[in-house]
């Protein structure tokens, strides 16, 4: 498998690995039209480009063979108040494609992730995740992400409720 940083040239390919992760993912917890709403908002190849030109955010981009099976984007600036750090750094997300969970796909990413924030100088990683996620809670669990508050996140109009967690760098 290779970890490489994501460029604009990958927005086609990073919106339809994005759009089928979080389908994969959330699908079944949700309605057709919160989907919609949040996917459209989200991961149209436009948008995914625009993202990938913002010069704070990037993107890890896993692959098998020349197939994009999971990715991570995370994104340097402010937290919430519960996150002790001078110089934060947000995982925003991590997704693996469904049929490669359990591989280590998500632990590379993570991996590579947080030694590039280390690198780059952030003292504190951390990421919101939501509280009816048990295998991504055991996941960031395992990586020494702590749960330190709680936030809220809108997925079309229905409002969920996350843990904050963080880890030291
Ligand atoms: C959470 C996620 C990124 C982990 O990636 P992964 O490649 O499956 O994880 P790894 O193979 O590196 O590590 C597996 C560990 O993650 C957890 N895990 C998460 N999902 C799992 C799955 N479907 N099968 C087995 N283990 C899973 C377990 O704690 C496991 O620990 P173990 O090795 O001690 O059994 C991935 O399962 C995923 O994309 N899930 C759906 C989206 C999501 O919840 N994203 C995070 C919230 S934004």
């Amino acid at each position: 498998m290779s970890i490489r940083r994501a460029v604009p040239a990958d927005a086609g390919a990073l919106a339809v690995l994005a759009e089928r992760c979080f389908r994969e993912a959330w699908d079944q917890f949700n309605t057709p039209a919160n989907m919609a709403a949040y996917c459209a908002a989200n991961f149209t190849v436009e948008l995914v480009r625009d993202d990938l030109e913002r010069p704070n955010v990037r993107y890890l981009l896993a692959q098998r063979e020349q197939e994009a099976v999971g990715y991570l984007r995370m994104v340097p600036g402010d937290a919430p108040r519960c996150v002790r750090a001078t110089a934060p750094i947000e995982i925003s997300r991590v997704y693996v494609l469904r049929g490669w969970h359990g591989c280590g796909v998500g632990a590379e990413l993570l991996r590579n992730g947080l030694e590039e924030a280390m690198r780059a100088g952030h003292d504190n990683a951390w990421l919101a995740v939501w509280q009816r996620a048990p295998r991504a809670l055991a996941f960031y669990r395992k990586w020494g992400f702590e749960t330190v508050g709680t936030a809220r996140f809108a997925l079309g109009s229905d409002v969920q409720d996350d843990f904050v967690m963080q880890r030291a760098l």
